[in-house]
């Protein structure tokens, strides 16, 4: 069963408990989630001058577009405003700015037609994060810039959802990602060589779950899903903010989504930075996620 709950009047814990039972949650756009959605625009349509980015990608060489991409996407993620305004959607969510950690929010980008579909926007094959070693009680939140539909946004694949894809995360260590390949994701237009856990046996796509939230909505899921960038068909090229967050007693206390099928090494958590002041995940919380991780299932 996968349930989908929409503005449900709970608590933080509550909420945390029901996303790593595999239930997907959604909020309408408030106001401190439009304003990180503006701020993401800001930037957007000053890069872009006078083209809409929405169907620009019909006008430019995608050698031009893919080096838009290129400066727009490490300006977002470390632009201090992305994170101020993170800050402020949390606390409005209630969030414990104590416990509550993020990683720097991310901008990605859909193009249509197979416009462009590696390197610095990479369309998504089936995958869950916790392959890439995010920790089990990683929590997604996902948030359209500008209208989205059916046909360009991402999937869930609920039959996985207690059930386990032979993967590559086996041969995958987060620190050797982070050291060699990611700063060549700009490089890789056309294809990428990049090796990255993925499906190891035909994925099942279907039942699958398309959830498309408002402008400014805030779709919320386990790191552990299984979740793909759907083919983008619409016309349109997709703007959306994603981001992590982790909640460090949940950390220490390994209250989190079960382990299906996840044998990466390597820890994200030092990724992550405290609401309140930007601090860094204590380094002791991050070592006990050294080891390579074993299926519980
Ligand atoms: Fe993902």
């Amino acid at each position: 069963m996968t349930t989908v709950l929409t503005n449900p009047d709970i608590t933080d814990d509550e909420r945390r408990a029901r996303l790593y039972s595999g239930q997907v949650l959604v909020y309408s756009a408030s106001p401190e989630s439009l304003a990180l959605v503006q701020h993401a625009r800001d930037l957007i349509t000053e890069l872009f001058g006078g083209r809409d980015p929405q169907t620009a990608q019909f006008e430019m060489d995608v050698e031009d577009f893919a080096a838009l991409l290129a400066r727009l996407k490490p300006t977002f993620i470390h632009h201090p405003e992305s994170k101020e305004r993170i800050r402020e959607m949390l606390a409005s969510f209630g969030c414990d700015q104590d416990q509550t950690y993020f990683d720097v929010p991310r901008l990605r980008t859909s193009t249509s037609n197979d416009y462009l579909t590696s390197g610095i926007s990479y369309a998504f094959h089936p995958h869950r994060d916790t392959w890439y070693s995010a920790p089990f009680c990683q929590l997604n939140w996902w948030i359209p810039i500008y209208p989205v539909v059916p046909e360009n946004v991402m999937a869930f694949h609920p039959r996985y959802w207690g059930d386990s894809v032979r993967n590559g995360s086996r041969r995958y260590n987060y620190y050797e990602w982070t050291e060699i390949s990611r700063p060549a994701a700009a490089a890789h237009i056309k294809t990428d060589t990049r090796e990255q856990p993925k499906p190891e046996e035909p994925v099942q796509l279907d039942p699958q779950v398309r959830v498309v939230p408002e402008v400014g909505g805030v779709m919320l899921f386990s790191g552990n899903q299984l979740h793909s960038t759907v083919p983008n068909t619409s016309g349109r090229t997709r703007y959306s903010i994603d981001f992590r967050t982790v909640n460090l007693d949940d950390v220490r206390s390994r209250r989190e989504a079960p382990n299906f099928d996840s044998e990466c090494t390597g820890t994200t958590l030092r990724d992550f930075l405290r609401t309140n002041d930007f601090e860094r995940m204590p380094e002791e919380a991050a070592l006990e996620y050294e080891g390579m991780v074993t299926a519980d299932v």
